[in-house]
């Protein structure tokens, strides 16, 4: 059976083809894919899923391998092999407001999605906050009134901008990373190798 690799939908997905093309793996059949999540090329398996769920699909073996943002690791800590980062996906954690905007005296409303991060990051500052979990367009909590501030990845910065807000801190920088099966790893050595090999070492030089 063909390795099988997990990639995270979307901006992490594109990025990790064009690497991938440029090193010479056949990447026709992803780019011509449609909507399918499940699809074969000639050396390996591949399945589009949600940054969370790829960790799932890794850790239960379904996967053998998994692109997947650092944001993700940090903030579900799933029990896989963290193997090396790759050249794309860079972003970091950022505390956002409106502009111009005053924190509250009393106890600060924060809206995201990484609720394991924001507790941590406010936890050291010695600070305590009400956590409000959104699953996404976080951006709108504080336009809307439902936060003080949000906690979220920056990538660009387009996204805080278009929405009128600024950064006040920023804090964990991230990349794409591989990670690994904790079993696939010995019992596929040899058929993983290869690309293993081939990400690592050409991540490194970029
Ligand atoms: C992420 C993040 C920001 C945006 C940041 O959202 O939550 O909203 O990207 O990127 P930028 O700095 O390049 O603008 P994503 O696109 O994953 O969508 P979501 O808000 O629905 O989770």
């Amino acid at each position: 059976m063909k390795p099988c690799i997990a990639l995270t939908k979307g901006r992490l997905e594109k990025q990790f083809l064009d690497f991938f093309a440029s090193l010479s793996f056949d990447i026709d059949p992803l780019v011509n894919k449609g909507r399918k999540l499940r699809v074969e090329t000639d050396d390996f398996q591949f399945i589009f899923a949600k940054g969370p769920d790829v960790t799932t699909y890794v850790e239960h073996g379904i996967a053998d391998l998994g692109i997947v943002g650092g944001d993700i690791l940090a903030e579900f800590q799933p029990d896989v092999y963290d193997l090396f980062p790759l050249p794309f996906g860079q972003c970091h954690m950022a505390v956002a407001t409106e502009a111009g905007k005053v924190w509250p005296d009393q106890k600060k409303k924060i809206a995201s999605k990484y609720t394991g991060i924001t507790k941590e990051f406010f936890r050291n500052k010695g600070e305590s906050v009400e956590i409000i979990k959104l699953e996404g367009s976080v951006e709108l909590a504080p336009i809307l009134g439902l936060a003080d501030g949000i906690v979220d990845i920056v990538e660009t910065g387009t996204t805080l901008k278009e929405n009128g807000l600024v950064v006040q801190e920023e804090f964990l920088y991230f990349s794409a990373r591989c990670i690994a099966n904790r079993s696939s790893l010995k019992i596929k050595r040899k058929q993983l190798a290869p690309i293993i090999e081939a990400l690592q070492q050409e991540g490194a030089l970029r």
